[in-house]
């Protein structure tokens, strides 16, 4: 063999080995060696590419980092048409697309469907001449579309060589490019720091992205592909049926929705639309509903096709979970943690199944960044269970009256100063507890399910509670007659009765419902536990400083701070004695639990310390932890005394927790410790 012959075949291996190795890692989702070696490889390749233009291949790896810009994009014609589907929007529509094919079949037996997510994304055509990705194209009018050839050489999941026997010389696959949520959210996250502008929805996003003339775009963005059809094949499949052509496809190589079913009749379609409206939300893409496809060949052939739809294919589409309507007022919210939100009244629309009257606009920055303003035509999003929201401004039906939103200096509930810090993107109203607002919510939260779960207090009538002036503080919850409560508006007697059992059933508690009930910012359900846990008592978690907090599990600078201020207010005292007065207990938790904060801790004791180390040593011990001599990766924390060496510096190095020592006898003590 030549050496020129030894080096196309080692470039031919190499592809080879690079292409499988995608295939593994972004369609089968199993990679087999680490990331580092697929890039020795790569740069491998590439190095003899460089070296030897002449090796380079269309199917070579290489291809898919883009290539210099295109001046525009050629015009290519599909000779077989890619067509569009007929909608149908309940389940009338579906049994009546099933009622039309048997008619037209003149068969009254069982009809099996293929059931597909129908990908929110855009259709494209892409040729594979010898097994080898030739050309891709858009939709476009479904007759002519646009060449994307080397855009779409960029998506990984999409095979350069096809893989396996018997590939056609030439096949046309069809299938969706769109973009999974996590590659959108993080283009969007970007698009915000950079300050560029941002999309509205992955399919406008994966559309923006596949249109680049710069296919090195394209390259950076995270686009994805499943093939669900076939158009110009130049030898008769032996497929019988769709499911088995997609499982050819599979097999090629091709990525293929793993949600797609072959089900038994138009029933089994109906609970395959019902499963797949209950998972959409953690799929990892956007899909607007469902395709059915009569699943036979022969009888596809059979029924054809009606102006530019098939009549054996149909799209069951989810409600719209996106409608315009119009801004007719911006009004402010104020939560519990006095948050001041912007949110928008809108022109009331049916939207994700419900109507829709308000929508948030979440602060002011996005106030800003959206340009919303008083009057303007909107775009309203809502996406299975989250909260309404305007995703962005139809700018083209802006009326001249239009007026722009200001944050409020005061608050419109209680008037007190409203101020937004810099490194905050919410403002706030300052009144705390006397805001009616900030009351209101502090004791839905406090009554909530996970907090002192008081069944029956529902908002409306912590409302009134709120507004006779029966309540002005969480603890009054407990102050509250069975006379006061049957005087509300709506209180029927016998509600008032079971109200007051249910206040009286709550005092027994536990002492993580308790924490998390008293709203202390950032301390949500599993910090509540968290604290508890390590400490034991509410009084030990009173009393100790910032610094022993960020001990606890998940607990930061940032949550330890609102902890340690929260117990040093004394209205807060005051109300959680109160609380304890009115009989709110709950169990004790041992406090082998709570030292079990120590237990297999490794510790290294580090520069001189103003009590004998052994001293300190054998309090660790006893408490179930370890010493070590040297720092290393495993160490969870190290204690300096005066004058530390080297030991200290690799701490630094490693990102290891740092202790003083007194802040560390401190801490341990409150834990429980005794020094010997
Ligand atoms: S089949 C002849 N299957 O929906 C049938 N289309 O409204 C051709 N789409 O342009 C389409 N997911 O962009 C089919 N599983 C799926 C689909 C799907 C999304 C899109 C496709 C097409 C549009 C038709």
């Amino acid at each position: 063999m030549t050496d020129s012959q030894d080096i196309e075949q080692q470039a031919a291996e190499l592809r080879h080995v690079l292409n499988e190795h995608n295939h593994r890692y972004y369609v089968l989702d199993t990679p087999t060696i680490p990331d580092v070696e697929y890039d020795r490889l790569f740069r491998e390749l590439q190095a003899l590419e460089t070296e030897h233009p002449e090796l380079q291949t269309q199917d070579s790896p290489t291809q898919r980092v883009g290539a210099q810009p295109l001046p525009q994009f050629s015009q290519v014609k599909h000779d077989v048409p890619m067509l569009s589907l007929s909608n149908a929007f309940d389940d009338v529509d579906v049994n009546a697309f099933a009622k039309r094919i048997k008619d037209r079949l003149g068969q009254t037996d069982q009809l099996a469907f293929t059931c597909e997510p129908k990908l929110d994304g855009l259709a494209v055509s892409i040729r594979y001449e010898q097994g080898v990705l030739a050309q891709a194209a858009t939709r476009g009018d479904g007759f002519t579309g646009e060449n994307i050839t080397l855009n779409v050489r960029t998506i990984p999941s999409i095979p350069l060589k096809l893989q396996g026997n018997d590939i056609p010389g030439l096949l046309e696959v069809r299938g969706e490019v769109f973009m999974p949520k996590a590659g959108f959210d993080a283009l969007n996250q970007r698009a915000i720091k950079e300050g560029t502008k941002t999309f509205v929805n992955p399919r406008n996003a994966a559309a923006g992205s596949l249109r680049q003339l710069d296919s090195r775009i394209t390259a950076k963005r995270h686009l994805a592909f499943f093939a669900y059809a076939t158009g110009v094949k130049s030898e008769e499949h032996v497929q019988h049926t769709h499911g088995e052509m997609l499982e050819q496809l599979r097999h090629w190589g091709l990525p293929i929705c793993p949600e797609n079913r072959v089900v038994a009749n138009i029933d089994a379609c109906l609970s395959f639309y019902q499963d797949i409206a209950d998972k959409r939300n953690s799929l990892p893409y956007e899909i607007d509903g469902v395709v059915y496809k009569v699943n036979r060949y022969d009888l596809q052939d059979a029924l054809g096709f009606i102006s530019r739809a098939p009549r054996w294919a149909i799209a069951h589409k989810f409600p719209a979970e996106e409608e315009l309507t119009r801004v007719n007022d911006v009004e402010f919210q104020v939560g519990r943690t006095g948050a001041v939100t912007p949110v928008a009244r809108l022109e009331p629309v049916f939207v994700g199944g419900v109507t829709v009257s308000n929508a948030t606009l979440h602060n002011m920055d996005e106030v800003k960044r959206k340009d919303v303003r008083i009057g303007d035509t909107v775009i309203v999003r809502r996406a299975g269970d989250v909260i309404p929201e305007v995703a962005s401004v139809i700018l083209e039906r802006r009326p001249e009256d239009a007026t722009s939103v200001e944050l409020p200096a005061h608050c419109p509930v209680c008037g007190a100063d409203v101020i937004k810090l810099d490194d905050e993107a919410v403002a706030r109203c300052t009144g705390g507890l006397f805001c009616q607002a900030q009351l209101k919510e502090a004791i839905k939260h406090f009554t909530s399910r996970k907090a002192m779960d008081i069944d029956g207090l529902g908002d409306k009538i912590v409302e009134q509670l709120v507004d006779e002036k029966f309540v002005t503080n969480i603890a009054d919850i407990y102050q509250l007659s069975h006379p006061k409560l049957a005087s509300l508006e709506r209180l029927a007697d016998k509600s008032a009765q079971n109200l007051m059992d249910a206040i009286e059933q709550s005092k027994k508690t536990t002492l993580p419902r308790f924490l998390y009930a008293l709203g202390i910012r950032e301390v949500g359900e599993a910090t509540a536990r968290n604290l508890a846990q390590y400490y034991g008592t509410l009084e030990k978690i009173e009393s100790v400083n910032e610094e022993s907090l960020q001990q606890v599990p998940d607990v930061g600078p940032i949550v330890a701070e609102h902890v340690y201020y929260f117990f040093r207010q004394a209205h807060n005292r005051e109300i959680i004695e109160s609380l304890c007065q009115s009989g709110i207990t709950w169990e004790s938790i041992p406090l082998s639990t709570a030292s079990q904060a120590l237990q297999g801790k490794i510790f290294v004791l580090t520069g001189s310390l103003s009590r004998p180390r052994q001293v300190v040593k054998e309090a660790l011990l006893s408490a179930g932890a370890k010493v070590s001599g040297s720092v290393s990766k495993k160490t969870d924390m190290v204690v300096v005394g005066a004058d530390p060496g080297s030991k200290y510096t690799k701490a630094l190095e490693l990102g290891i927790d740092i202790m003083e020592e007194e802040a560390f006898i401190n801490h341990i003590t409150d834990l429980g410790v005794k020094l010997p």
